[in-house]
């Protein structure tokens, strides 16, 4: 009996979520973001469209209707209406959270919900800590309740208790917490990370607003197909470079790639025939790619403190060459189009010769 209760309800649901096109979005504060409404373009009227929005601790707000975003609410002034009646939204702060309803009188209503994921941090207390809070708000608790938010350092580490650099103090509803030890000669990159349904939904970075003092990070800019020498400044217990491991991440992304473990180039890493480790520990990276832009992080043995930056950028691949290529092909239909006039010109003259002798020769 419970069963095929069970079965029923499980079914009612999918039904639900088929009908009712429900829509999930996992944003980062201060992102813009544009909620669809997905109104079919033979519709293209957005006079007849209302954006609701709906959250469990607030009453249901009406931003939209009749296709006009209602002044004098908190917040309008980052909404607008696109021309297919999607809401955009700039600058979301947690209070967008929520569930976001489209009514439009000849489609089907259109739920979106919005979640959103930010880090704030304290300012550093007497012993140099900072205490950073990962925050996930949404239409109610039961999303925090399903998700975990935890934390990875740039090493691509997941910080579980204590160490000597950071304490996970866990996740208490909807807010993940991690203090670390804020020290300006260590150019640290905590990652918070939403999990939810098997996936990662989102993830933010956090960095502290000190710039590097101790000259550990270097930039560099090269162009697609280059090869890139990356050094690694890291300091080190160790002078061997079989102790060297390099990771990648890209910039904004707090996903963290593997590429040399202890030396060796890891043979699962992306793009791994193309990397190897030189004699000086640095990373040889061959032929780059767009892809290939991002943060590359070394470090010696895992019990040293150091770490090194390098961030790569790619060049708009040769900008100038393009130009060149067109100022060419404009000299050329210069070049014809002068050809052309005086070949018509030599041609006229030529006509207007003959003309005069035949007048000269009738004439004479
Ligand atoms: C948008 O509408 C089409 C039908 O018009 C539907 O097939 C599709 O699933 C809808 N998309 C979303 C995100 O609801
Ligand atoms: C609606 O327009 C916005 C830009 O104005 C665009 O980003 C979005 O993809 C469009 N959505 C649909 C469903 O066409
Ligand atoms: C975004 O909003 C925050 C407050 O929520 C504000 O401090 C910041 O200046 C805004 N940024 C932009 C680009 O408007
Ligand atoms: C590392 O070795 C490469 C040759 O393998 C050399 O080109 C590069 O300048 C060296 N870098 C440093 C920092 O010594
Ligand atoms: C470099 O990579 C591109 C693809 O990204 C490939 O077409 C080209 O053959 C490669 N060049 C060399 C020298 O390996």
């Amino acid at each position: 009996m419970t069963q095929h209760l069970s079965l029923l309800v499980m079914l009612m649901l999918q039904v639900k979520g088929i009908q009712g096109q429900t829509e999930h979005l996992y944003k980062t504060l201060g992102e813009d973001v544009i909620l669809s409404c997905n109104v079919s373009f033979s519709t293209d009227k957005c006079s007849s469209v209302s954006w609701r929005h709906n959250r469990i601790a607030n009453p249901a707000t009406e931003l939209v209707s009749g296709g006009q975003v209602k002044q004098g609410s908190a917040g309008a002034s980052r909404l607008s209406l696109s021309r297919n009646c999607s809401l955009l939204i700039r600058n979301i702060t947690a209070e967008d959270a929520g569930v976001y309803t489209c009514r439009h009188e000849t489609q089907a209503k259109l739920k979106v919900f919005l979640n959103t994921l930010g880090i704030t941090s304290s300012s550093p207390d007497n012993d140099g800590s900072v205490i950073l809070q990962c925050s996930l708000s949404g239409y109610d608790d039961v999303l925090c309740q399903q998700s975990r938010m935890f934390w990875k350092n740039k090493r691509g580490i997941v910080l579980l208790g204590k160490g000597p650099e950071f304490d996970f103090r866990g996740q208490n509803n909807c807010v993940s917490i991690l203090a670390v030890k804020h020290r300006s000669e260590n150019n640290k990159r905590y990652s918070c990370i939403l999990f939810k349904d098997n996936k990662v939904k989102n993830s933010i970075v956090y960095k502290p607003s000190f710039t590097d003092a101790s000259g550990q990070t270097e930039h560099l800019h090269r162009r697609v197909g280059d090869d890139v020498l990356l050094p690694c400044r890291a300091k080190s217990s160790s002078s061997s470079c079989s102790d060297v491991n390099w990771v990648y991440s890209k910039d904004a992304d707090a996903t963290v790639e593997l590429q040399v473990r202890r030396g060796k180039v890891d043979p699962s890493s992306a793009g791994a025939s193309r990397l190897s480790v030189s004699g000086n520990c640095s990373l040889l990276i061959r032929n780059i790619t767009d892809e290939d832009a991002g943060v590359y992080t070394c470090w010696f043995k895992d019990t040293d403190e150091s770490d090194a930056d390098v961030y790569l950028s790619i060049l708009e691949n040769l900008p100038g060459h393009n130009f060149i290529i067109i100022g060419g092909a404009v000299v050329k239909v210069v070049l014809m189009f002068l050809g052309l006039v005086a070949a018509l010109v030599c041609m006229y003259r030529k006509r207007t010769q003959k003309i005069l002798k035949k007048k000269k020769s009738h004439g004479g």
